[in-house]
C-alpha cells in the first residue's frame, strides 16, 4: 500500500490523524491496526477488564432529577457509548465535535438520518442504484410528501438533479454495481447549493474511507458488515459532524426505539479490534480474485474499485484508503451462475457481505436490482486466498462444463 494521500494505514501524520483514544500515548500517530485494537477503551481502572462487559439494564439507579448520563435504556447504555466512542475514533480521528450513535441495523440508521432531516415540501437525492431496500424508503418519504429524486451513483449523476434540495443521499461503492462517485466534488457541490450531505459507507467502512474527512455530513453504515463481520449480528450507526443534527437524529432514535442490544454492541466492539486484520486480508484477496477472474473467459461485467482498469478505479484511488470485500461479476446466464453457486465449496450461497466466510450470490434472486440475471456479487472473507481462488476456478469450469 503506498503512503499518499489516500493509500496509508494512518500513520502518515495528515491532518486527520489523532490519538486514538485514552489508550494513545504516542501523541497521534497511530496506525489503522493500533486505532482498531484500542478505539473506545476506557481509562484503565485496577481490577477492572479492559473492554467492560456487556451492561443489561432497562433503567439505572436514578434518585432526584432524572439527568443522564444513564436514566433509561432506551435513551443509554454504557456499553453504547463505548462503541459510539470507537466508532467515533475510526470514522473521524482527531476530528473533534463528531458525534457517533448505534442503532439496531444499517436501515435503522440510514432511516434515523433521511426521516428526522427531511420534512414535508422538502427534495432528496437519492441513488437509483444503491441498497435494494431504499426504494421502500421512496414510497414511505414520498407518503410524507417529500419529493424523491434518483439518479446513477457513476458519474456523479446525482449532481444533474440537485438543485433545491434539502439532502444529497450517497452510496459509494454502490451496492450491487460497486459504482463509485466522487466524493469531493459531490459535497463541494451539495454545500454550494445549501443541501446536507449523507454518505452510506457500508462497503469500505470508515478503514476503507472517511466521509466525514471528505466534507459530508454524515457517515452512516451497516455495521451488519464488515464492521463486525461475523455475521452473526445486525447493527448500524450515525456518525455526525453536526451537534444540532445528531441531536435530531438522537431524539429520532428515542422516539422510534431503534436500538441495539448490550450484548449486540459489546460483540460489535469485541469484533472492531481485529477490523484492520479482517480488511487487510479481505481487500488483497478481493484484488487477487477478481484479477483471476478478469482473465476467466466466461465471465464479463467484473467490478472491483481497486482493479486498475475499473470505471471506479481512479475516483476510488482519490478517495478510498482500500477498496472493500466486494466483487461483482456477470456470468452468462441464470442456469450458469446457480450453477456456479451451487459448485463453489468454501463459499456460502448467502445474501450480505463483509464477513470473514465468503459469500456469494446471484443478485438478481431478489428482483430488487436492475442487473441481469446472471450477475454474482462476491464477499470475500478471510480464507487463504490460494484456497478461494482455486474453489472459484474450480466452480466457474464446473459450471461451464455442464453446460456444454
Ligand atoms: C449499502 C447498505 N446500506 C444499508 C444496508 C442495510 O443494513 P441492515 O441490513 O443492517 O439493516 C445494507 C444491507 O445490506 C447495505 O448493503
Amino acid at each position: 500500500m503506498s503512503d499518499d494521500d489516500t493509500h496509508d494505514t494512518g500513520r502518515s501524520g495528515r491532518p486527520g490523524d489523532a490519538p486514538a483514544g485514552p489508550g494513545d500515548a504516542s501523541g497521534g500517530q497511530l496506525g489503522d491496526g493500533t486505532r482498531a485494537v484500542r478505539a473506545g477503551l476506557p481509562e484503565p481502572v485496577k481490577y477492572e477488564p479492559t473492554l467492560p462487559g456487556p451492561v443489561f439494564a432497562a433503567h439505572f439507579h436514578l434518585p432526584g432529577d432524572p439527568t443522564g448520563p444513564y436514566t433509561y435504556g432506551r435513551d443509554e447504555n454504557p456499553t453504547w457509548t463505548h462503541l459510539e466512542r470507537a466508532i467515533g475514533e475510526l470514522e473521524a480521528p482527531g476530528q473533534s465535535g463528531v458525534e457517533t450513535l448505534v442503532f439496531a441495523s444499517g436501515m435503522a440508521a440510514v432511516s434515523a438520518v433521511l426521516l428526522s432531516q427531511l420534512r414535508s415540501g422538502d427534495a432528496v437525492v437519492l441513488p437509483d442504484d444503491g441498497y435494494q431496500a431504499l426504494p421502500l424508503l421512496h414510497e414511505q418519504l414520498r407518503a410524507y410528501g417529500i419529493e424523491v429524486r434518483t439518479a446513477p451513483t457513476a458519474g456523479d449523476a446525482q449532481l444533474s438533479v440537485l438543485a433545491g434540495a434539502k439532502l444529497l443521499w450517497l452510496e459509494t461503492p454502490s451496492n450491487p454495481g460497486l459504482d463509485v462517485c466522487d466524493l469531493r466534488r459531490m459535497v463541494a457541490a451539495a454545500h454550494e447549493a445549501g443541501a446536507l450531505v449523507a454518505v452510506d459507507n457500508t462497503l469500505a467502512t470508515p478503514l476503507g474511507q472517511r466521509p466525514l474527512q471528505l466534507g459530508a455530513d454524515f457517515s452512516v453504515a451497516s455495521d451488519t458488515k464488515g464492521m463486525t463481520g461475523h455475521g452473526d449480528i445486525l447493527l448500524g450507526h450515525v456518525s455526525c459532524r453536526d451537534p444540532r443534527r445528531a441531536a435530531e437524529v438522537r431524539r429520532w432514535r428515542k422516539i422510534v426505539g431503534a436500538i441495539p442490544g448490550p450484548m449486540e454492541a459489546w460483540l460489535a466492539h469485541r469484533s472492531l479490534a481485529t477490523l484492520q486484520l479482517r480488511i487487510d486480508r479481505q481487500c488483497a484477496t478481493a484484488l487477487a480474485l477478481a484479477e483471476a477472474l478478469a482473465k476467466h473467459p466466461t465471465v464479463t461485467g467484473l467490478r472491483y474499485p481497486g482493479l486498475p482498469g475499473d470505471p471506479s478505479h481512479e475516483v476510488a484511488a482519490r478517495q478510498m484508503r482500500r477498496f472493500g470485500s466486494v466483487v461483482s461479476f456477470v456470468l452468462p446466464d441464470r442456469a450458469r451462475a446457480d450453477r456456479f453457486l451451487d459448485a463453489l465449496r468454501l463459499v456460502d450461497d448467502a445474501t450480505s457481505f463483509g464477513g470473514v466466510r465468503s459469500t456469494a450470490e446471484r443478485r438478481g434472486r431478489w428482483g430488487g436490482d436492475a442487473v441481469p440475471e446472471g450477475f454474482v456479487r462476491f464477499s470475500v472473507g478471510a480464507e487463504d486466498p490460494e484456497d478461494l481462488i482455486a474453489d472459484v476456478l474450480q466452480a466457474l469450469d464446473k459450471a461451464g462444463a455442464a453446460a456444454g
